[in-house]
C-alpha cells in the first residue's frame, strides 16, 4: 500500500505519522510543548531537544501501534532535516537515520518548508502544479511559485520578522501568552479592525515583499498609550496584516507566470479571517482558492511523510545516512535576496 513514516520535530511540536501513497493518514500522534515554554512566553531550543528527544521513540511506536503495522511495513523513513531549531532537527533526523537503518529503509530527509508547500496536495488530490502558495508560520513569511516537487520559486520574503512571529509579538504585547497566534484572533472577534490606525509595511511598493517590524512597534505605542481597548488593538493589528498579505499577493501575480490555484500554507493559515480574505482575492483573480484543513497548517508529521511519499512519486533518491541536519535550508537557493534581508530565509 505505500506507507512512509513522517516525523517532526523542527520546532516545538514533536510529531510521527504514517501516510500512504493514496492520501490516508493510517495514524497521527502530535505532542505540543506549549506547557514547557509557555513560562518563557516563547520556545527554549534546548527544552525543546530535550522533549524530543524523550518523547520521539515512544510516539513512533504509537503511530505503528495504532495504525497495527511495524517497522517492516513502512516503504520509507522521511523526517524534517531543516530548516529549524538546530537540537531538535537532529534528535528527529537522528532517530529516522536509525529506523532506516535498523529497517533497511529508504531515509528522506524532508525541508520542513516543503512539507508545507506540498501539504495543501495531501488534503487535496485534485490541486496541480503550478499553484501560488503563500506560506505564512513562526519563522517564514514567503510568497511561492510551486512548479513542481523539488522545483519553486520565490517571489517575496520579509525583509524582518514573520508573520506568525507578528501575530506572537502582538499576544506577547496584549499579555496574551503564547502561542500567540490563535489567542490574537480569539481577541480580535470581540474588535473593531477600523478602531485603531496602525501602519502596513511596504503596501505600495512596487517588490512584493513583507516587513512586519514597524507594526509591531506600532502596536507596542498604542497599547502603551492606553488609549484603546486590546481586543481593538487585537482587531486592527490582524486587519493590518491581512490588509499586508493581500496588497503584496497583488504584487506577486503582476509578475507570476500563471498559475492553477491560490494556496496558503503554514501555521498562520490557521486565521479564519486571513483565509477569509485569501478566498475572495483569489476570487477577483479567477483562481481556486485551497486552505489545508487547521491540523495540516500548523506543525505535524503528515505533512513530511507526504512530502516523502511525493519525493518517491517524482522518482527522487533516498538520501544518505551521513545527510547533515540544515538549521538553514531555502525552498529557492536562487531566489535573490530581499532589500534589508536580515537572518530570515
Ligand atoms: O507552521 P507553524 O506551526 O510553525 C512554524 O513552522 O513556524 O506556525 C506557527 C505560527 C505561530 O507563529 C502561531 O502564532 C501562528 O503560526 N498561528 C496563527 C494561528 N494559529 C497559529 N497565527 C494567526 N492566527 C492563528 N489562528
Ligand atoms: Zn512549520
Amino acid at each position: 500500500m505505500g506507507v512512509v513514516l513522517g516525523i517532526e520535530s523542527s520546532c516545538d511540536e514533536t510529531a510521527a505519522a504514517l501516510v500512504t501513497h493514496d492520501r490516508r493518514i493510517l495514524a497521527e500522534r502530535i505532542a505540543s510543548q506549549v506547557d514547557e515554554h509557555a513560562p518563557y512566553g516563547g520556545v527554549v531550543p534546548e527544552i525543546a531537544a530535550r522533549a524530543h528527544s524523550e518523547r520521539l521513540a515512544p510516539l513512533v511506536q504509537e503511530v505503528l501501534d495504532d495504525a497495527g503495522l511495524t517497522l517492516a511495513d513502512c516503504d520509507a523513513i522521511a523526517a524534517t532535516a531543516g530548516p529549524g531549531l538546530i537540537g531538535g532537527v537532529m534528535v528527529g533526523l537522528v532517530t529516522a537515520k536509525a529506523l532506516a537503518m535498523a529497517g533497511d529503509k529508504p531515509l528522506l530527509a524532508v525541508n520542513h518548508l516543503e512539507g508545507h508547500a506540498l501539504s495543501p496536495r495531501l488534503a487535496d488530490a485534485a490541486l496541480q502544479f503550478p499553484y501560488a502558495l503563500l506560506l505564512v508560520s513562526g519563522g517564514h513569511c514567503q510568497i511561492l511559485r510551486v512548479e513542481g516537487v523539488g522545483r519553486y520559486s520565490r517571489l517575496a520574503t520579509t525583509i524582518d520578522d514573520a508573520l506568525g512571529e507578528a501575530f506572537d509579538k502582538t499576544a506577547k504585547i496584549l499579555g496574551l501568552g503564547y502561542p500567540g497566534g490563535p489567542a490574537v484572533e480569539k481577541l480580535a472577534r470581540g474588535g473593531d479592525p477600523r478602531a485603531v490606525p496602525l501602519p502596513r509595511p511596504l503596501v505600495g511598493s512596487g517588490e512584493p515583499h513583507f516587513s512586519f517590524a514597524g507594526l509591531k512597534s506600532a502596536v507596542m505605542r498604542v497599547h502603551e498609550s492606553g488609549e484603546h481597548a486590546d481586543a481593538d488593538i487585537a482587531a486592527s493589528f490582524q486587519q493590518a496584516a491581512i490588509d499586508c498579505v493581500i496588497d503584496r499577493l497583488g504584487v506577486a501575480f503582476e509578475t507570476m507566470p500563471p498559475v492553477y490555484a491560490l494556496v496558503v500554507a503554514g501555521g498562520v493559515a490557521a486565521n479564519a479571517a486571513m483565509r477569509g480574505a485569501l478566498e475572495d482575492f483569489a476570487a477577483t483573480l479567477g483562481l481556486p482558492f485551497s486552505a489545508p484543513p487547521m491540523a495540516l497548517c500548523t506543525d505535524n508529521a503528515a505533512m513530511i511523510a507526504w512530502a516523502g511519499q511525493e519525493r518517491l512519486a517524482a522518482g527522487f533518491a533516498a538520501d544518505p545516512l551521513d545527510v547533515s541536519a540544515r538549521p538553514r535550508w531555502p525552498l529557492d537557493p536562487d531566489a535573490a535576496p530581499a532589500r534589508g534581508a536580515g537572518v530570515k530565509a
